[in-house]
C-alpha cells in the first residue's frame, strides 16, 4: 500500500474491480478525456485490462485509488506506472479518478503525488512522463501542482467527437519534484 494525505493507493483485488470501472470508462466525458476507445469497453474487454496488469509480464504498476478521508475508503479510480525502464530510470504515468463525485477535491493529485514520491524515492527512477489532451485544464492544472512541465505539443493527436485536439507531453524530474514538494512546505 502506497500512503498519500487523502488517498491510499492499493493492488486490485483482482478482475473483479472490472465491474467498478464500467460506469468509469464508459461515462462519455470521462472516455474523451482519457483519449479512451471510441466504444463502450465490455466487461471482459475492462477484465483484460485488468488481467494485463496484473501479469508479472506488465512492466509497471497498477494501483486502485482509495479514499482516506471517508468512514469506509471508497474506491475512486485507478492510476499506473507504465513502461517502466531501469535502464533510464523512466516510467510513464496515468490516472484515472473514475467517480466524477470525487473530481476537483484534491484526491487526483493527492494520487499522482504519492504514486511519484514512490517511483523516485523506492524505485529509484529519474523522469516520469505523461500526454494530456491541452483540452483538459483540471488534469493539466494537477499534473503543474505535482511539479510536472509541459515539453512538448503533439499537434491533433486525437480526434474525438469529430474535432481533432493537441495533446500535451509533460515530463516530471525527481529534481522538479523535489522542488515542488519544498515550495509546499
Ligand atoms: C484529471 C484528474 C485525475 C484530476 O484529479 P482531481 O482530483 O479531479 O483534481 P484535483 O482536485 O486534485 O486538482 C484539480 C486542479 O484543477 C483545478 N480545477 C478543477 N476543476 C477544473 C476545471 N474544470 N478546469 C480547470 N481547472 C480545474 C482545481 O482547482 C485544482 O487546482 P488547484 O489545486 O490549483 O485548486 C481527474 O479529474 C480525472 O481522473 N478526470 C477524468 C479522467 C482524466 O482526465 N484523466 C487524466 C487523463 S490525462
Amino acid at each position: 500500500m502506497i500512503r498519500g494525505e487523502k488517498v491510499r493507493l492499493v493492488p486490485p483485488s483482482g478482475v473483479d474491480f472490472a465491474k467498478v470501472t464500467g460506469a468509469w470508462v464508459n461515462d462519455p466525458l470521462t472516455r474523451h478525456l482519457i483519449v479512451g476507445p471510441a466504444y463502450q469497453m465490455s466487461l471482459a474487454a475492462r477484465e483484460d485490462f485488468l488481467r494485463e496488469r496484473l501479469e508479472p509480464s506488465f512492466k509497471g504498476i497498477y494501483l486502485v485509488i482509495e479514499t482516506l478521508d471517508t468512514p469506509e475508503p471508497v474506491a475512486i479510480g485507478g492510476i499506473e506506472l507504465r513502461q517502466v525502464s531501469p535502464e533510464h530510470r523512466s516510467a510513464d504515468i496515468g490516472i484515472l479518478v473514475g467517480d466524477r463525485a470525487y473530481w476537483g477535491r484534491g484526491y487526483g493529485t493527492d494520487a499522482m503525488r504519492a504514486l511519484c514520491r514512490f517511483a523516485f524515492d523506492e524505485m529509484d527512477l529519474n523522469r516520469i512522463e505523461l500526454h494530456v489532451l491541452e483540452v483538459n485544464t483540471r488534469a493539466v492544472r494537477s499534473y503543474e501542482r505535482v511539479g510536472f512541465v509541459v515539453e512538448g505539443r503533439q499537434r491533433q493527436d486525437a480526434y474525438l467527437g469529430g474535432h481533432y485536439y493537441d495533446s500535451l507531453v509533460m515530463g516530471l524530474l525527481r529534481a522538479d519534484f523535489v522542488a515542488a514538494e519544498q515550495a509546499r512546505q
